[in-house]
């Protein structure tokens, strides 16, 4: 069985794959990690994201570069979002999740093109969003429970420059695949968007 969650930043995409994998017992991969890791790569070497993904690539990712807590921050995010346009990037990545979507068993992926482009024949697909308004608002909470001092006016700024840069790539750009759930967790917590989530899945599969 092969799960796609695609969504728009800060919409909760990354929290429901992961309870879905947990609930149907399947690996998870969050994608963004692997744009962050060569948007982050890209500028610790003041570069070029092509070389970076290709050589990220090459090593295989290390985990202890995906689990440096440097890639979870807002700013890598801005990266990620910068080195994702590169088609070479997209390309470089490609095989990846394409393997780990078909591996013996199934998978969950969460990112921007997994029910388009990466698994368009996942058996379920879920597209999960919120206004950007709500997206700001809870990142700017998270943000703040971490310490990082922000206004919620530049996290609103950045959560919309990052939609205008995800949906207006012209490669594999963030899109609803025709048959992918809309899930709108505007009005939800986190519980019942889990569980809406798991019920679609369900009677899908
Ligand atoms: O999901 P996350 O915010 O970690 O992703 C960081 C950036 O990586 C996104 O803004 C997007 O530009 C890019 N990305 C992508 N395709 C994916 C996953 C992430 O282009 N499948």
């Amino acid at each position: 069985m092969i799960i796609a969650v695609d969504g728009p930043t800060a919409s909760g995409k990354g929290t429901i794959a992961k309870a879905l994998a947990e609930h149907f017992g399947l690996p998870v991969l969050d994608t963004g990690l692997l744009y962050r890791a060569v948007g982050y790569q890209t500028q610790l070497n003041h570069g070029d994201p092509d070389k970076a993904a290709d050589a990220l690539v090459a090593c295989d990712f290390p985990d202890a570069l995906l689990d440096d807590p440097a890639l979870r921050y807002e700013s890598t995010g801005s990266l990620a979002s910068r080195a994702s346009v590169h088609p070479a990037v997209r390309r470089a990545l490609f095989q990846r999740q394409v393997d780990f979507a078909n591996q013996p068993g199934g998978a969950v992926l969460d990112g921007r093109d997994i029910g388009t482009v990466i698994a368009p024949h996942a058996d379920a697909k879920l597209f999960v969003t919120a206004s950007a308004e709500e997206r700001a608002r809870r990142r700017h909470a998270e943000m703040l429970g971490r310490g990082v001092e922000i206004g919620y006016d530049a996290v609103l700024a950045d959560v919309r420059a990052r939609d205008a840069r995800d949906t207006g790539r012209a490669d594999a750009p963030l899109l609803r695949a025709d048959d992918a759930m809309l899930l709108d967790t505007s009005a939800m917590d986190r519980d019942a968007a889990i569980a809406a989530a798991i019920a679609f899945v369900t009677e899908r599969t």
